[in-house]
């Protein structure tokens, strides 16, 4: 897709992230100094007190819009049907391989999988991936994507600069108009350099990139993030990219979570609400984010692994989980979260007409909008896309929303929501413009 011997091209120099930039003060400050506080847990973030402090002395607090949003979709789906096959493909031939210690009671028989109690229990039909063959290869289950070289883009700096060249079109900007780069996703490609730098590089944006990790709630902490740089003067836009090869730490051998996950990437333009001109901007009204330890959801892959032999290879450096009790603690959390917060900005989830929830588990998110809304929420008021994408971890939600944002009529209320392994749990408030 990239042309390695161009990778530097578009690389300026930057002084390694100590761009500055000083932007012409708006006209106007901003009253949103009611969202600015922190309690146990929990972070506020329609204005941070820094900020709050700043406006005090003096200093403009801009609003912030999402501009733009993309999506990168791979080519190759895959079906339950065509999942399943090659997982009781792999079953049938563990028993007959271990027939005899399955006999004599020292194992026990594996079970196969079925097409119908994964939609039945997830919502989930199909799901796209980076690599089709190696994943349905039941000698194998694993997806197949070979190494690069230093000099070529790495895969993940590839899918963000799809998702991301969506998004400046959509936002009407180019590359020159922005200053930052988040890469936020719940799998990164290695420690260093990160992927944000690589990804500034391959589309030539100068100022700074960072890479951070929230999981499934990387992208509403990486809007936050992103939300309050440019709040605060840092940058005119940044570009929030969610680059997710979700099949790359999925264990294809374990039944009870081989369906779950597919593979996207998505990007969102954050830029100042005084220089947009996008036709399709969403206020950011306010974020709130909350944490709480968790070990239900779970990967203890890491750089430590090779100094502990006997941890390596073993099933928890995958993702794992305990999808029920995930289910159970995690729905009434989300719900009260995304109601508390509306409460705080004197809205009622009656108020709102879109709710792009985190794309994990169908009935997770009719449950969600049930004891929001006290009634089961209409299709168009709750969009699923984990029907095709499966769980994309940060990336479903944003998938969600830019799917489905074009029919909202201007002044439109919109949740953003996302919740996962942390447990991590973000809602951003949206107006469309
Ligand atoms: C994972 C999840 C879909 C499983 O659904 P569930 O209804 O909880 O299913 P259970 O694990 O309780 O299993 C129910 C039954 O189906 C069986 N089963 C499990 N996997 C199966 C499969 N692939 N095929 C057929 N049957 C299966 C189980 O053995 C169990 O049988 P039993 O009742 O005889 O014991 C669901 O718990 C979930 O989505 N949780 C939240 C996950 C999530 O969002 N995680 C966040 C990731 S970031």
């Amino acid at each position: 897709m990239f042309c390695p011997s161009g990778q530097h091209r578009g690389l300026r120099t930057n002084d390694a992230g100590l761009w500055h930039t000083q932007w012409p003060e708006a006209s106007r400050r901003q009253s949103l100094v009611r969202d600015s506080r922190f309690s146990a847990g929990v972070l506020v973030a329609g204005l941070l007190p820094e900020a709050a402090s700043g406006q005090e002395r003096g200093k403009t607090v801009h609003n912030v819009v999402i501009s733009g949003t993309g999506l990168y979709t791979p080519a190759n789906s895959i079906s339950n049907d065509e999942l399943v096959a090659s997982f009781n493909a792999y079953v049938q031939q563990y028993n007959v391989d271990n027939a005899e210690a399955i006999a004599r009671g020292e194992l026990e028989p594996l079970s196969e999988s079925s097409s119908a109690f994964i939609e039945k229990a997830s919502g989930i039909k199909s799901r796209f991936v980076i690599d089709k063959d190696g994943i349905l290869d039941p000698q194998r289950m694993v997806p197949r994507i070979p190494e690069r070289s230093n000099d070529e883009w790495g895969i993940l700096c590839e899918m963000s600069v799809a998702a991301a060249q969506e998004a400046l079109q959509r936002a009407g900007r180019s590359v020159e108009d922005i200053d930052g780069v988040i890469v936020a996703c719940s799998n990164l490609q290695r420690p260093y350099p990160a992927v944000a730098i690589e990804v500034q590089a391959a589309l030539g944006i100068k100022g700074w990139g960072y890479d951070m990790n929230v999981a499934c709630s990387s992208a509403t902490f990486g809007i936050q993030a992103a939300t309050t740089a440019i709040q605060g003067g840092q940058a005119r836009a940044i570009l929030m990219v969610n680059p997710e090869i979700c099949t790359g730490h999925l264990n294809f051998r374990d039944r009870d979570s081989h369906f779950i996950f597919g593979d996207a990437a998505t990007a969102v333009i954050l830029e100042r609400a005084d220089l947009a001109t996008s036709a399709h901007q969403f206020e950011v009204v306010s974020t709130k984010l909350l944490t709480q330890f968790s070990n239900n959801i779970r990967n203890n892959f890491g750089f430590l692994n090779r100094a502990a032999e006997e941890g390596i290879g073993a099933r928890d450096k995958l993702f794992v989980q305990e999808g029920r009790k995930v289910f159970k603690e995690v729905c009434p959390m989300v719900a009260e979260l995304i109601a508390a917060h509306l409460a705080e900005n004197q809205l009622e989830p009656t108020q709102v007409q879109r709710f792009w929830l985190h794309q994990a588990n169908l009935n997770m998110n009719l449950l969600i909008t049930r004891k929001l809304l006290g009634r089961d929420a209409e299709p168009h008021e709750a969009p699923v896309i984990l029907d095709t994408y499966a769980n994309t971890s940060s990336a479903g939600s944003v998938i969600a929303l830019h799917k489905h944002q074009d029919d909202l009529p201007a002044g439109s209320l919109g949740v953003l929501s996302s919740f996962g392994a942390g447990y991590s749990i973000g809602s951003v408030i949206l107006r469309k413009r």
